[in-house]
């Protein structure tokens, strides 16, 4: 059965990845009124969240990360007409970010292949007509144990329970209060090293969106923002150590698992908009 799909993955990255199309940026922007604009984050969104769906049935024991960068590049680039914003960003090797295990974010694909029970966050940037979807999840290799569906589930809450807060006049620091305190009563700890952050026509911009912090502080969000937020769980202590080219992996310090979930946001006029939610999430 498994034989099958390591068959089908070996066909689909035989050749490695595709070229990347030349592009001009757009003018760096985080914040829209425009309905084109706003039309163009939405599909940059549905886009990066397509790139997850798709990826799910090649996560399996034995598959490496580099195929999955290579399947997720060429699907962006080939059916989805998008850029694979990672690649080339400060250096970053690849088209995606495979965060395996005791790594927080920002994994680099290799050629080693996950086994059962490994657990991956998958993080996917496109770059659509120069509007940016971002957006991440967990995955499985096999059944995870108890522990880490709890942390992946707690991650996943922390998400939800700071994006239910947005909405024009919550403060920024509102958010992180609300995801420490979440995480805390786990007895899980934040990752402060990494925040949230504004997107748009542009990968990293204003306001930044720290998931730790105190409420009644920071900007005051306001209709039209687009941003992400991306919480990192750990199961053991908060503090990261760096790995990889350039030091692009972050790793616990204490080698204990990680966790992380993303979605890209837009504030609407009494809510919120998630550009990047799933078929599968029940966001009620
Ligand atoms: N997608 C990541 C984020 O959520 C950023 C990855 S930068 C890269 O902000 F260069 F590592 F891809
Ligand atoms: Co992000
Ligand atoms: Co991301």
């Amino acid at each position: 059965m498994s034989n099958e799909i390591l068959n089908q993955i070996k066909e689909l990255t035989k050749n490695g990845r595709v070229d990347v199309p030349n592009w001009t940026p757009k003018t760096a922007a985080t914040r829209f009124t425009d309905i084109a604009d706003i039309e163009g984050m939405r599909t940059a969104g549905r886009l990066a969240a397509d790139v997850l769906d798709m990826l799910l049935p090649f996560v399996v024991p034995g598959v490496t990360t580099d195929q999955l960068d290579i399947i997720a590049h060429n699907h962006i680039v080939t059916e989805q007409g998008a850029i694979p914003a990672p690649l080339d960003y400060h250096g970053f090797p690849n088209s995606i970010c495979t965060s395996v295990n005791d790594v927080i974010c920002h994994g680099i694909p290799n050629t080693k292949a996950l086994k059962k029970g490994d657990a991956v966050n998958i993080d996917i940037t496109v770059i659509k007509d120069g509007y940016y979807g971002d957006t991440s999840r967990m995955f499985f290799a096999g059944e995870p144990a108890p522990h880490l569906a709890r942390l992946c589930k707690v991650t996943q809450e922390c998400l939800y329970l700071a994006i239910k807060m947005v909405k024009p006049g919550t403060r920024i620091g509102d958010l992180g209060a609300a995801i420490e305190a979440h995480a805390h009563k786990h007895h899980f700890s934040v990752v402060e090293e990494y925040c949230g952050h504004g997107l748009g026509t542009t990968f990293h911009g204003e306001p930044q969106v720290p998931h730790y912090g105190t409420s009644g502080t920071g900007t005051v969000i306001e209709e039209g923002m687009t941003f992400t937020i991306e919480p990192m769980i750990n199961a053991g202590k908060k503090q990261v150590k760096h790995a990889g080219k350039d030091g692009w992996i972050a790793k616990t310090k204490d080698g204990r698992l990680s966790a992380q979930y993303e979605h890209s946001l837009l504030v609407t006029a009494d809510g919120v908009e998630i550009l990047t939610l799933r078929a599968e999430e029940d966001f009620s």
